[in-house]
């Protein structure tokens, strides 16, 4: 979708205007309005129109303009609209764009006059922009035989602005970031025979390499080289072998510190032999929503030329049952020299991670790190598919991300560690085992597992998204379907905190 800015209105097929409760039309509005005889003010009165937050009034063909609809969007109490309201804002008028089949949309937002207390429109604008672009995706491409009429027609948005220069330059940041969201959104979706290790990685190089971003591909034999027993035993039973991709991003000193974000990329979970039921394997084509994470952040960062030293490194591996494959009972050695007893093939996440986790601190020595896994469906009881889970051993840390999620729409709750789960995964035979054995707090045994691969020192937090990588009904800036969860948090979370 093209959107543009400019201060004078441009030829469009419908004009959207914008009101505050009670039906009191911004400056644009009132122009139109006196254009129209009044027949906007009329419908206002005639519907009963309160313009509160989110409602949206349709004026077809009104005479005296040239557009095919005049649309007017409740923006509710001034004193009450927050930045991110005008995010879903945006969302909305994209949708009721395409209801009305309109194929471009002049946005007229001038405040001149009203006051919009605490809200700096430039910023509103840009943000409603990012909103649209947000909400306008979709995932069509195998779509062969869609009848015309459900495709959506609207092309482009025009926004009539106070500040063209500064609302542009304000969106073309958000922009870059929602490029990544759609990288991200196109990888998840994506069919899992289409998507595999090899295949991620090629992606990842030709997405991230002509940005400045050092790719590096670990095949099989590397994996094995480095020592990595548990990567390759979940790699092991597949026809397609596993691949571990770091994406070095320096953009800060040489001396500054690092930050490492860490990926699951299964590109798709049968279980292995302790193979999962039938109904909805499906699904798990996107257990790789970490690892396309992981890769959208490290785009935005390199596109924004954000002022840090980013490295992303994803663990891709396809999870199947065969001839080949590791067994319940299986003992390997991970990176880190610790030893695991495989008691369950479908709790192959934290195996995958643990030897990403080890190599990634080993490799690039980070002050903090953040992996990002579908790890456990317990999250989901847990959270349901309102927040992702934050498992973390540093307080400060835990609350920055959770602010940078709550800025976005991302949102986090923390979740506790304690040292009884830690001891529900030693083993008699191994170091350690990759389940308890028990229900019990599935989730934080899952995030134990991988504590005991992060170093002393070293600031971690474990992000279980298996809840939010995937939207089951259409929310703010998501369409049904793959969220592209973390990206926008994480992104924020840079920007707040390690470039200031
Ligand atoms: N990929 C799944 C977790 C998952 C479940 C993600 C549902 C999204 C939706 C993970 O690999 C898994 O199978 N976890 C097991 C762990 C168990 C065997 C300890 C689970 O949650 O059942
Ligand atoms: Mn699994
Ligand atoms: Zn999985």
């Amino acid at each position: 979708m093209k959107i543009s800015f400019d201060t004078k209105p441009q030829k469009t097929d419908a004009f959207v205007a914008f009101a505050t409760e009670g039906g009191k039309l911004l400056e644009p509005g009132k122009w139109a309005d006196k254009k129209t005889g009044g027949a906007l003010k009329r419908a206002i009165e005639a519907e009963k129109f309160e313009a509160k937050k989110g409602q949206t009034l349709v004026v077809p063909g009104p005479q005296g303009l040239p557009h095919s609809h005049v649309i007017i969007v409740g923006l509710g109490k001034p004193e009450e609209l927050k930045e991110k309201d005008f995010e879903k804002l945006g969302g909305t008028v994209v949708s009721i764009l395409n209801g009305r089949k309109a194929s471009s949309a002049e946005m007229a937002f001038r405040t001149d006059g009203a006051k919009i207390k605490n809200i700096d429109p430039r910023h509103a604008a840009a943000r409603m922009a990012t909103g649209a672009l947000l909400s306008a995706y979709r995932f069509d491409k195998y779509l062969t035989k869609e009848p015309k009429e459900k495709k959506p027609t609207l092309k482009s948005l025009a926004f009539t602005v106070e500040d063209p220069a500064k609302v542009k330059k304000l969106f073309s940041e958000d922009q870059k970031v929602a490029d990544a969201v759609y990288l991200v959104r196109d990888l998840v979706s994506e069919a899992p025979n289409v998507l595999y290790p090899e295949s991620f990685a090629t992606i990842i190089k030709k997405e991230l390499s002509p940005l400045g971003v050092d790719v590096n591909i670990l095949d099989a034999r590397d994996i094995e080289r480095k020592g990595m027993g548990a990567l390759m035993a979940v790699g092991q039973g597949s026809a397609r072998e596993p691949k571990l991709v770091s994406m070095e991003y320096r953009g800060a000193g040489k001396k500054d510190p690092t930050v490492c974000f860490v990926g699951k990329g299964v590109t798709f979970d049968t279980g292995g032999i302790s193979i999962k039921p039938g109904p909805g394997m499906e699904e798990m084509k996107w257990d790789m929503a970490g690892a396309a994470a992981v890769t959208g952040l490290m785009k935005a960062l390199a596109a924004r030329e954000a002022k840090v030293n980013a490295v992303g490194v994803v663990a891709l591996a396809e999870n199947m049952p065969s001839g080949t494959a590791c067994r319940p009972g299986d003992i390997v050695t991970t990176m880190s020299g610790q030893t695991v007893e495989i008691l369950n093939t479908d709790a192959e996440g934290r195996l995958i991670l643990c030897d990403a986790l080890w190599y990634a601190q080993e490799e690039f020595e980070p002050t903090h790190i953040v992996d990002l896994a579908t790890l456990t469906g317990a999250v989901i009881i847990a959270l349901g598919h309102e927040y992702g889970g934050i498992f973390c051993n540093d307080s400060d840390f835990a609350r920055d991300l959770i602010e940078a999620g709550k800025t976005v729409g991302e949102e986090l709750w923390r979740m506790p560690l304690n040292d009884a789960w830690d001891k529900a995964i030693d083993s008699p035979a191994a170091d350690m085992k990759n389940i308890s054995g028990g229900r019990d707090a599935g989730s934080a045994i899952g995030a134990h597992f991988l504590k005991r691969f992060i170093q002393d020192g070293v600031k971690w937090a474990h992000l279980d998204i298996a809840g939010v990588a995937w939207a089951n009904k259409d929310r703010v800036s998501v369409p049904k379907g793959a969220s592209a969860f973390g990206v926008r948090l994480l992104d924020r979370y840079v920007a707040e905190n390690w470039e200031k």
